[in-house]
């Protein structure tokens, strides 16, 4: 059988953290006790009954058989209209401002994609959700992480970015709350972010997919849109898997500046699928939901992280209290890589977390620790890893 050489595109792509990952655990012996996987950002609980109701009865209605619209039924971005006003107090324009795809992970490589010429740079944060590499990748552009720091809250200083980087500047891309790092976003940064982007003339991107998990039970974080100015410098991406337990379900969308919109609505025409009917039909009973429901998601983080942080500490493993997101960003014990320290828990407490390194050079020296898994997964994974005393 011939073996054909792939794009040289692929050269520049890393292996996805989370194959890496899998392959890793495929590996190891886990005939005396399951595997505990704290590395999945999935949420893993069922999606709230009234949208799979919506979607089971949207599915026979034969509107919904026809191909659907590249732009999302009119209803359905009247819907997040409605939610980013009741949210977040933010004014949309549901056919200039808003656009909707198959999962957020097409807004986040599309966009860049849309936006950024060869050469240019697309700066973000060192570390950061992988995909944001690629992104620049595909875009044939550069990638510039602005280092975090835990002395820093994991809040990027844009007087850092030098003066290479900034003259070939494209697109600047956020994500607060941040994976992996589980910091949260102040006002003073979304300030100094539309200040930087104003004076490169540039495009922000905010990708909020962790929009409902701030770092107290009742306390939304806040959304970069309702900065004063915010809609006319930035997009916001937005993803109903975490927010609304929709992870499979496969729905996201885009809102802010219109002509960042329109760029995204060309190329998805080209590139990207629609969403089936009743899909959007059922992401409008999520958008309507009751906030009483997404804060009841909220508080369960809220009550799981409080508990890890409690188990933590009592192993002696350092943890900052303050992170928002279902992440905990946790550092390795001196004398470890993130890489070893992964391994080590794989191999003798079989269970499986995010090494930094995945997410950037920055990440190096800590492992990312997920609270998606049950509390009794949870409490079994904190039992083995304290049994090995790695902490003193
Ligand atoms: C920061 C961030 N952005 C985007 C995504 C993609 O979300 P989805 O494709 O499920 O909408 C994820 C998923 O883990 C994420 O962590």
């Amino acid at each position: 059988m011939p073996v054909f050489s792939a794009s040289p595109l692929l050269d520049q792509l890393e292996e996805n953290l989370f194959s890496a990952l899998e392959k890793m655990a495929a590996q190891i012996d886990t005939s005396q006790r399951p595997l505990i996987d704290l590395s999945s950002g999935s949420p893993r609980q069922p999606t709230p009954a009234a949208v799979v109701a919506t979607l089971q009865s949207a599915a026979a209605q034969p509107e919904n058989h026809d191909y659907p619209s590249f732009w999302g039924k009119p209803t359905l971005r009247q819907a997040i209209a409605r939610f980013y006003q009741r949210q977040y107090g933010v004014e949309l324009d549901p056919d200039s401002e808003i656009a909707v795809f198959h999962g957020s992970h097409i807004g986040v490589t599309g966009l860049p994609r849309a936006l950024l010429a060869p050469g240019q740079y697309l700066i973000s944060t060192d570390p950061c959700y992988p995909i944001y590499r690629s992104a620049a990748a595909q875009a044939q552009a550069k990638f510039y992480g602005i280092s975090l720091h835990a002395s820093n809250q994991f809040l990027p200083d844009f007087t850092e970015v030098p003066k290479a980087v900034t003259q070939h500047a494209g697109l600047l891309m956020l994500n607060y709350p941040h994976n992996p790092t589980g910091a949260v976003a102040t006002p003073q940064l979304f300030d100094d972010a539309l200040a930087f982007v104003q004076r490169l003339n540039i495009p922000l991107l905010h990708d909020f997919a962790y929009s409902a998990i701030g770092r107290h039970a009742q306390d939304a974080p806040p959304s970069l849109l309702s900065q004063p100015e915010a809609k006319e410098w930035s997009v916001e991406i937005y993803t109903m898997s975490k927010t609304f337990l929709m992870a499979g379900w496969r729905f996201g969308f885009a809102v802010g500046n219109a002509s960042v919109i329109s760029a995204f609505k060309k190329l998805h025409t080209h590139s990207y699928s629609t969403v089936f009917g009743a899909v959007q039909d059922a992401a409008i009973t999520a958008l309507d939901l009751p906030e009483s429901e997404v804060a009841e998601f909220a508080a369960l983080y809220h009550h799981r992280r409080e508990r890890v942080i409690r188990a933590l500490e009592a192993m002696r493993w350092p943890v900052d209290a303050r992170q928002g997101t279902f992440f905990l960003w946790l550092s390795v014990p001196a004398g470890y890589s993130s890489q070893q320290f992964t391994e080590r828990l794989l191999r003798e407490a079989q269970v499986l977390v995010a090494p930094g390194h995945g997410f950037g050079a920055g990440g190096e020296g800590f492992v990312r620790l997920s609270l998606t898994a049950s509390d009794e997964a949870l409490d079994a994974s904190l039992k083995r890893i304290a049994a090995l005393k790695l902490f003193s």
